[in-house]
């Protein structure tokens, strides 16, 4: 069997804190260890322009996370290590991608939803107020990043999930169009990992506000563990010992010393001294990467050259990559004549299957689009006169229209009727 690749970008617009570590760094140089797996890891630095307009903090954040990773002992000749913007096949990429990507399926996006949606909350006129078309197509982006590499496994919070099935999604309709070219990507959750409390006891996440430095200094981090949120149980007095301070403990610890530390807890530890022994705990974890993060920090020319080489080594494959794409889209050197083998499938080709699997797929995109319309009436006093009322709405809608937009009106007519069906 042909290994399977790993690949997984961090976005350079933030200081690494102790979640992003356990959460995506230490399980990603774990895998890049195992020789069943390609592993490919980069600094998403282009992602870092659609969310921070600070340039002095997008750079600052690239060289702090391109140390972190070599400071935590990523070996960079097991692991392909680079800089997104090192790798200009990944940009055309974006193009010949975004042209292969309806606009409606970046319109259902999360992050370009949420944007939406805080405009309509707040009674603006524009819904799309404040919206790059980077935020807006930055899945397209990622998509890039993936299918340049033909990555396998894609190891990610929760919150990318939606992007790794659209990156699929937009593979699938290119392999469709033109050539059978990009792997389809899996998202890959680590459910454990996800769950990393911070100062605060939520998510250890950067919109909380809440987070512990990775590389914080000695002092530094014994503050912030003294600031652990706990509740007001004395010294002698059993705790809970699935509170956050044991959480973190054990994300560090192993198992004797996790259930060492349980019995602890529930024997009555003060909680002034579990934080004194978790500081003294992780301090001894992260001292020596610690010393080797401020060594790269000092010395950034040569962590530069590692980026450098490591780009080197991504392009031998990005390169001839695209030339296979653009061939195949049409892109060609004026006397190349070999043509692009397009696979038409007949609709009578077809199997049964393959026609109701399409037939159900369109009826769930259009009840996506007229579930709002469903809910109106669901929540309507009278729900018949509502039914009533919009579908005598959607048949005037459908009969001003021209002949295109028409049958997609036609098509939500016509299962708005069916849906309402048992109302009208
Ligand atoms: N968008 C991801 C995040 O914010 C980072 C990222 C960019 C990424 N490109 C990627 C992750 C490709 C995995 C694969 O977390």
């Amino acid at each position: 069997m042909s290994k399977k690749t790993v690949l997984t970008g961090i976005t350079t617009t933030g200081t690494p804190h102790i979640g992003n570590y356990l959460g995506a760094i230490k399980p990603a140089i774990e895998a890049s260890e195992n020789p069943a797996f390609n592993s490919f890891f980069f600094l998403a630095d282009f992602h870092a322009l659609i969310k921070c307009h600070e340039p002095e903090r997008v750079a600052q954040s690239t060289r702090e996370i391109a140390a972190t990773w070599l400071a935590l002992g990523l070996d960079t000749d097991k692991a392909t290590f680079y800089r997104q913007t090192d790798i200009p096949e990944i940009t055309e990429l974006t193009w010949i991608l975004t042209c292969q990507t309806s606009k409606g399926l970046m319109n259902r996006a999360h992050a370009y939803k949420a944007s939406v949606d805080a405009n309509r909350e707040a009674g603006n006129e524009d819904l799309d107020d404040g919206v790059t078309m980077g935020l807006f197509s930055y899945p397209i982006l990622m998509a890039a990043d993936i299918l340049m590499f033909n990555a396998d496994i894609i190891p990610v919070g929760k919150d990318q999930i939606q992007h790794i099935e659209m990156a699929r999604d937009i593979a699938g309709r290119f392999n469709h169009q033109f050539e059978n070219l990009f792997t389809l990507p899996s998202a890959q959750v680590d459910e454990e990992t996800q769950l990393i409390p911070g100062l605060d006891g939520r998510k250890m996440s950067k919109s909380y506000n809440n987070t512990i430095p990775l590389f914080s200094s000695t002092d530094e981090l014994r503050k912030l563990i003294n600031q652990i949120v706990t509740d007001t149980r004395m010294p002698g007095e059993p705790k809970d010992p699935d509170n956050t301070l044991m959480h973190l403990y054990r994300c560090f610890a192993n198992e004797a010393e996790s259930n060492a530390m349980r019995q602890r807890f529930i024997e009555g530890i003060g909680w002034g001294d579990a934080k004194t022994e978790l500081f003294e705990y992780i301090d001894s974890k992260l001292s020596s990467p610690r010393t080797r993060y401020n060594e790269l920090m000092n010395d950034l020319g040569a962590v530069e050259e590692v980026l450098h080489k490591g780009a080197e080594r991504a392009r031998e494959h990005s390169a001839p990559f695209l030339d296979k794409v653009r061939h195949a889209v049409g892109i060609r050197s004026l006397t190349d004549t070999t043509r692009t083998q397009q696979k038409v499938v007949k609709e009578k080709e077809k199997s049964g299957a393959e026609i109701a699997r399409a037939e159900e797929g369109r009826r769930r995109a259009i009840l996506m689009q007229i579930r709002p319309l469903l809910d109106r009436v669901e929540q309507a006093e009278d729900k018949a006169a509502a039914a009533q009322t919009l579908i005598a709405e959607k048949t005037a809608e459908v009969e001003a229209l021209k002949k295109k937009a028409r049958q997609k009106a036609q098509n939500e007519l016509d299962l708005l009727t069916e849906e309402l069906a048992a109302l009208l």
